[in-house]
């Protein structure tokens, strides 16, 4: 699906441990605009179950595991989050849903716009009517090269 796919991020490794780091339009595709993260999730939590107008984002699994199942309105994929070098890089009108979490999961959204209510699709039957009016015109991610620069 060409409306996601996943992120590789720069380590920097030693014997004191991993890190990571992330710079807006460097290693996302977006000016940061917003950072959220999900935690104390419940097990059999299923979360998300709606889609974006504008927005486009990018998941981590910073600890912990979980599922996300991404649809563009034609196809569906699932993506195990369970690395946090690894980022699932989701365009705008792609309805997604998350569960499975492992206990203790964390999870981190980088996001390219404010919180916006108004942005969401949250009716799936809605969101397929966007998908298919808009679908083609769509820019499909923006032509980016990850990591390519570090
Ligand atoms: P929602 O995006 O539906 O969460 P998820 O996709 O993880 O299930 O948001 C849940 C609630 O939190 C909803 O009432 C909106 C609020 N919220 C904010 O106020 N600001 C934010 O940045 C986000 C992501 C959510």
């Amino acid at each position: 699906m060409k409306d996601c796919r996943l992120i590789d991020l720069p380590v920097v490794s030693d014997p004191r441990g991993d890190l990571t780091f992330i710079e807006g339009t460097k290693h996302v595709p977006f000016p940061i605009a917003r950072v959220y993260y999900l935690y104390n999730v419940p097990a059999d939590a299923a979360r998300g179950g709606h889609a974006h107008k504008r927005l486009e984002q990018v998941v981590f699994a910073l600890s912990g595991s979980f599922r996300m199942r991404v649809d563009d309105g034609e196809q569906t994929a699932d993506f195990w989050l369970s690395n946090p070098r690894k980022g699932l890089y989701i365009n705008r009108l792609v309805w997604r849903e998350m569960d499975r979490f492992s206990q203790g999961a964390v999870c981190m959204v980088l996001a390219s716009e404010p919180y916006d209510e108004s942005d969401y699709y949250r009716d799936y039957d809605a969101f397929r009517q966007a998908a298919r009016e808009i679908g083609r015109d769509r820019p499909g991610g923006r032509a980016w090269n990850a990591g390519a620069d570090k």
